[in-house]
C-alpha cells in the first residue's frame, strides 16, 4: 500500500493542479462529495482517483471502518486512559442504550440537558435571581481549553445582532486582565459565574472563580452568593468544595474528552446566550453528521475524505502547516477552537502502542477569517517559499444579508482558491505589462515580481449557512477528521500527556514568585535568572 502511495506522492509531485484540472473535465465532479446541500471539493488538490483510491484502500487496511464503529460504541479507544470518548452519545437522537462499563450513559445525558434546559430557561426568562433578589442579567462563563473553546465559538458563531436575553462573556486566562476586563461593565447583584472544568484541577480556572467570588462578596458582603455561581464538572465533590450547590453542579464524565465536550453541560454557556432551543439544533447538526460518518462507506465518507486528504498532504507530500480559512464572521473563533481540536488531539511523538510514529504527526495548524486574511498573509499564501493547503470553509447565506455582500464574500473565497491553483504566468504578467513603458531589466524585474508560481493545493467547504444546525454538523466533522487522522497516524486522538509538564514545571515557579521560595536545584540557569529578573521588576 505505501508503495503505491509514494509512487503516487512522487508522480503527482511534479503535476500541475491548474493542468490536472484542465485536462480531466470530470476532476472538478469526481473530486468532490456531496452531504445534503453541502459541496466539499477537494478538486483543486494535488491528489488524483488513483490516489484517492490508494488513500481508501490504506485506510481499510488499518481498520478505519472498525475504528468508527468502536468509538459510536463505546469501546476504550483512549487507549492510554483505558476510556471510551463518547462525544457522539451526547448528541445522539434516540435513545438506544450506549453502554459504559455495562451501564448505559444515554439516562444521565438526557437529565443533563433537561437541568441545562431549565437552567438556561430560568436564566434567560429572569427566574434566576441574585443574593440580593435582581434577575440575573450577565454570565461570565470561566473555564480554559475544552471546557472553554467550544462555547466561546459557538456563542460567537450563533450570536447573530438581536441583545440576548442573558449577556455571556468568556474568561480564560489566568492573566488578570482578562477578568478585570470582564468584570468591569458588571454589577454584582445580576452578575453569575457558570465554572466549567472536566477535572476542577485546573489553576487558571479555579484562580479565576476564586477572584470572582471574593468580587461578588465585596459587593455584598455577608451575603449568601449560591444563586451567583453554577459549576459544570466530572468532579462534583470538587465543586460542590468550591462552594458550589450540589443542585447547581452539572456532571460531565470521563468518557468525554475536554476537547470534544461542548455538547455536554459545557456547552451551557451556548443555552444561556441563543437558547436551549438552539443548542438542541447543534445538536441535531452534529447527530446528523454522526449518522453520514457512522454508515457512509470510506470513499463517500466525508470525514474519511478530509482526514485521508489531510494525511495526504502532510505524510506523502511534506506539509508542515494546514491552514483553515472560514470565509464568515460568525466562525472568526473556529481557527482558535481547531488548533486545540486537532493539535491537542494528534500532535504526539507516539502512537498508540507507544512507540515511536514512523511519519511523524499532524501539521501545525492555523487561520483567520476571509477575507480579512487576504489583507493579512494570503501574500504568503500566493508567493511565499512554503506552500501550504488551505482548507476555506464558506457558509453561503448570510444571517443578515446587506446588499450583495454575501455573494461578494462567497466570490472573494472561490477566488482565492483559484488563484492558488492557477497561479498566474510569466506569459500573462507579460501581456498584463505591455504598454506599461517598462522594458529590459526593468520589466524583468516587475514580471518576476508579479508571477505567482500557483499549483497550491486547497479545499473548499461549501455549506448553505452558519446556524445552529449546521455549525453542529460543521464541528462533528471536525472532530470526526481528526479522528480518523488520529488513526491515519496511529495516534491516541483522546490525551494529551504534553500539557502535563508545564502545569508541574509551574508550580514552584509560582511558589519562587509568589512566596519567594528557592527554586528546586534542577532549575536551568536561564529559568533561574528570569525569575530573578522577574521578581525585580515585581519588587518594584
Ligand atoms: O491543558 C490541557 C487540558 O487538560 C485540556 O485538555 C482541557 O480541555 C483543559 O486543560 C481544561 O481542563 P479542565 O476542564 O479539567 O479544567
Amino acid at each position: 500500500m505505501s508503495e503505491t502511495l509514494a509512487l503516487r506522492a512522487r508522480a503527482l509531485s511534479a503535476a500541475r493542479i491548474g493542468d490536472l484540472l484542465v485536462r480531466d473535465p470530470g476532476r472538478a465532479a469526481r473530486l468532490a462529495l456531496q452531504w445534503g446541500d453541502w459541496r466539499i471539493d477537494f478538486s483543486k488538490e494535488r491528489i488524483d482517483a488513483a490516489a484517492l483510491e490508494a488513500l481508501v484502500a490504506h485506510a481499510e487496511s488499518v481498520g478505519v471502518a472498525r475504528w468508527i464503529e468502536a468509538l459510536f460504541a463505546g469501546e476504550r479507544v483512549n487507549l492510554s486512559e483505558g476510556r471510551p470518548a463518547l462525544h457522539t452519545a451526547l448528541r445522539q437522537q434516540d435513545d438506544t442504550p450506549v453502554r459504559v462499563g455495562g451501564e448505559d450513559v444515554i439516562p444521565a445525558v438526557r437529565d443533563t440537558q433537561r437541568r441545562i434546559r431549565a437552567l438556561a430557561a430560568a436564566l434567560r426568562e429572569g427566574r434566576r435571581r441574585g443574593a440580593t433578589g435582581l434577575p440575573i442579567t450577565d454570565v461570565v462563563s470561566i473555564g480554559i481549553g475544552g471546557s472553554d473553546l467550544g462555547p466561546r465559538m459557538v456563542c460567537d458563531a450563533l450570536a447573530g445582532t438581536e441583545a440576548p436575553p442573558v449577556r455571556v462573556s468568556f474568561v480564560s486566562n489566568v492573566d488578570p486582565e482578562a477578568l478585570a476586563r470582564a468584570l468591569a461593565p458588571l454589577d454584582p447583584a445580576s452578575t453569575a459565574f457558570v465554572v466549567i472544568s472536566k477535572t476542577f484541577t485546573t489553576q487558571e480556572t479555579l484562580a479565576n472563580a476564586t477572584a470572582a467570588r471574593q468580587w461578588l462578596a465585596r459587593s455584598m458582603p455577608g451575603a449568601a452568593l449560591g444563586a451567583h455561581f453554577v459549576g459544570v464538572s466530572a468532579n462534583v465533590a470538587a465543586a460542590g468544595a468550591f462552594g458550589i450547590e450540589a443542585d447547581d453542579v452539572l456532571p460531565m464524565w470521563d468518557w468525554v474528552g475536554g476537547r470534544y465536550s461542548l455538547w455536554s453541560a459545557v456547552g451551557l454557556p451556548i443555552a444561556i446566550r441563543c437558547g436551549p432551543d438552539a443548542f438542541a439544533a447543534l445538536l441535531a447538526g452534529a447527530a446528523a453528521m454522526d449518522r453520514h460518518v457512522r454508515t457512509a462507506p470510506l470513499a463517500q465518507n466525508a470525514g474519511v475524505v478530509l482526514a485521508l486528504v489531510g494525511w495526504w498532504n502532510a505524510r506523502w507530500l511534506g506539509h508542515a502547516q494546514r491552514l483553515v480559512i472560514p470565509y464568515s464572521h460568525a466562525l472568526r473563533e473556529l481557527a482558535a477552537y481547531l488548533q486545540q481540536l486537532v493539535l491537542e488531539s494528534n500532535g504526539k511523538t507516539v502512537g498508540r502502542d507507544g512507540a515511536p510514529l514512523e511519519a511523524g504527526s499532524t501539521p501545525s495548524l492555523w487561520g483567520e477569517p476571509g477575507t480579512d486574511a487576504q489583507h493579512s498573509f494570503f501574500q504568503w499564501l500566493h508567493q511565499g517559499t512554503h506552500p501550504s493547503p488551505v482548507e476555506f470553509v464558506v457558509p453561503v447565506r448570510a444571517r443578515h444579508p446587506i446588499g450583495d455582500q454575501e455573494r461578494l464574500l462567497v466570490a472573494n473565497a472561490l477566488a482565492q482558491a483559484q488563484a492558488l491553483a492557477a497561479g498566474r504566468t510569466p506569459e500573462t504578467v507579460r501581456r498584463e505589462l505591455a504598454g506599461s513603458g517598462l522594458e529590459g531589466g526593468s520589466l524583468d524585474a516587475a514580471i518576476a515580481a508579479r508571477v505567482c508560481p500557483g499549483n497550491r493545493p486547497s479545499t473548499t467547504i461549501l455549506l448553505p449557512q452558519v446556524d445552529p444546525y449546521h455549525l453542529g454538523a460543521l464541528i462533528a466533522l471536525y472532530e470526526h477528521r481528526t479522528y480518523v487522522e488520529g488513526l491515519l497516524y496511529g495516534i491516541n486522538s483522546f490525551d494529551q500527556w504534553g500539557v502535563e509538564l508545564g502545569k508541574t514545571l509551574a508550580k514552584p515557579i509560582a511558589r519562587a514568585l509568589i512566596e519567594g521560595t528557592a527554586l528546586p536545584d534542577d532549575a536551568d540557569a536561564s529559568t533561574r535568572a528570569l525569575v530573578a529578573h522577574a521578581q525585580a521588576l515585581f519588587a518594584r
